[in-house]
Order: structure tokens, then sequence, then C-alpha cells
């Protein structure tokens, strides 16, 4: 795992959208994997800069998105797929039809999460973007999450249901479940970049990087991948115990060493 620490919030996202034109310009069907939140819409403001100034263009890639509300109706405009659309793929030329996530509409929820998760696999995830919950769950994995789940329904806590309140009018209007990918199954990516920034990551990516392997925190699951970048900004990164180890590293990595 390696974890670069970076001035601010910005200078993650350039990282981070580094490493995703990197992807989509060396392979010839890259496959992106998008996380929702707040954490990378940074990010994609940086591809998207990218690709209106002609260095990174998406027509031959295809997306795969981490997880998506049961509940809302087709269309609501927090749906991550609404959200998604509205933040990245419709920006950029990504064609919507490559554009995967969970079809939380479908009568056989079960059978939707099995197929998701086929498709997720057959697709091979080059690049996955994945932020952290303030509880350390990524995609919606909550803590106890098996670290070898599948895609399935999971129920959010109360505590993730009110961080996202603030995205609803109330936080009665936030959806109880969820499908998500399972920790194992985002562990089939190639490449896990998590991107963190902010005073209130500072704890979960403490736990998830330097604690034990431990479904408490789900992030930490991360630890048993072989290709992992964490990009954390300084608050983010405050409670890290070997952050001098991890600047130290980064100062001095071989050039011919990509991210
Ligand atoms: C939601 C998403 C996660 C995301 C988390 C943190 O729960 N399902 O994928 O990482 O929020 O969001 P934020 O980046 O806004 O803190």
């Amino acid at each position: 795992m390696e974890v670069v620490i970076a001035p601010s919030a910005d200078a993650v996202a350039a990282l981070a959208a580094e490493i995703v034109a990197r992807a989509v310009s060396t392979s010839e069907h890259p496959v992106i994997g998008l996380a929702t939140g707040s954490s990378p819409i940074p990010t994609y403001q940086r591809l998207i800069d990218l690709h209106r100034s002609g260095q990174v263009s998406f027509t031959h890639a295809s997306a795969v998105m981490l997880d998506e509300y049961v509940g809302l109706p087709r269309g609501h405009r927090e749906s991550y797929r609404s959200v998604i659309r509205r933040e990245f793929v419709d920006r950029v030329d990504l064609a919507v039809e490559q554009l995967h996530s969970p079809d939380v509409h479908s009568d056989d929820l079960a059978a939707a999460c099995s197929a998701y998760d086929e498709t997720v696999v057959a697709l091979g995830v080059d690049v996955q973007l994945l932020g952290i919950g303030g509880d350390g769950h990524i995609g919606f994995n909550e803590p106890g999450s098996s670290l070898v789940s599948r895609t399935r329904i999971k129920t959010l806590t109360a505590q993730t249901r009110d961080d996202n309140a603030r995205f609803f009018e109330s936080v009665e209007e936030v959806p109880r479940h969820v499908v998500t990918q399972g920790l194992g199954t985002i562990a089939t990516a190639r490449h896990l970049v998590m991107i963190a920034t902010g005073a209130g990551k500072a704890e979960p990516i403490a736990t998830a990087v330097e604690g034990p392997v431990s479904a408490i925190c789900p992030a930490s699951v991360m630890q048993l991948h072989p290709h992992v970048t964490v990009l954390v900004d300084e608050e983010a990164a405050a409670l890290l115990r070997l952050a001098d180890y991890y600047r130290h590293t980064y100062e001095n990595k071989p050039s011919w060493q990509a991210l």
C-alpha cells in the first residue's frame, strides 16, 4: 500500500485524476470504477478539465458504479446513478450505455445483485476510485461486512444516514437499504485508489491503513490488496503513525515508478 500525503485537497484530486487518465490512455478498453460522495468530486472536475483540453478521451472506456440506494424513484436526483452522470459521465465523452450500475428496481433484487457482480468481474476494473465513510465503510459496506463479500443488499447504519442527510430534505428521506459491490468484489479491481480529505477522515484513514484488518473497519481490507494508493491531504493524514515515513518514501520515489 502506498500512502501519499499531498499538501491540499486539490493536489489529491490532481494525483487521482493523473492515475485515472493514465489508465484510460494506456488501455484499449479501460474500465474505471466510480465512487460517489463528495471526496471524488474534485477528481472528476480535473478529469473533465483534462477531457476539455483534449488530454484524455473516454470513448473506449466503460465505468462501473460501487453502490446505489434502494427505494428511490427511478431518476431521483440523489440516486447515485443520477449523481455520477451529473458530476462526471454526462460531462465527458463516456457513453451512458457504458455506465454500469446495479438494477435496484428489479423485482428480484438478489438476482440483480448477482448479475451486477458478474458484470463487474467480467469487465475487469482497471482503477477503482474509493472514498471512505466516517465509520470506515467503502462503497456501502458497513462495519461488520464480510471481508470477502460480494454485491448484495445492505442496511445503512444510523451514522451513514445522518452523514448523507445533507443531500436530502431530511434524514427520514435517506433510504435505509442499498446495493453495494462487496469487499471481495471491490478487491477484484487491479488498482484501488482511495481519496480522503479533511479532518473528519483522519480517524477512519488511520484505522483503515494502520489498524488491524477487521470487519469493524471495512476499508482495512485494502491491506490485503496488492496495489493500493491512498491519497490524503494533511488533515486526513493527521493521525497516521508512519506519516513521516510515507512522506520520505514519496519524496524518494524512483522516477521510473508511477503511482
Ligand atoms: C457514501 C458512499 C461512499 C463514500 C462515502 C463518503 O456512503 N457510499 O462511497 O465513500 O459516502 O462520502 P464523502 O466523500 O462525502 O465523505
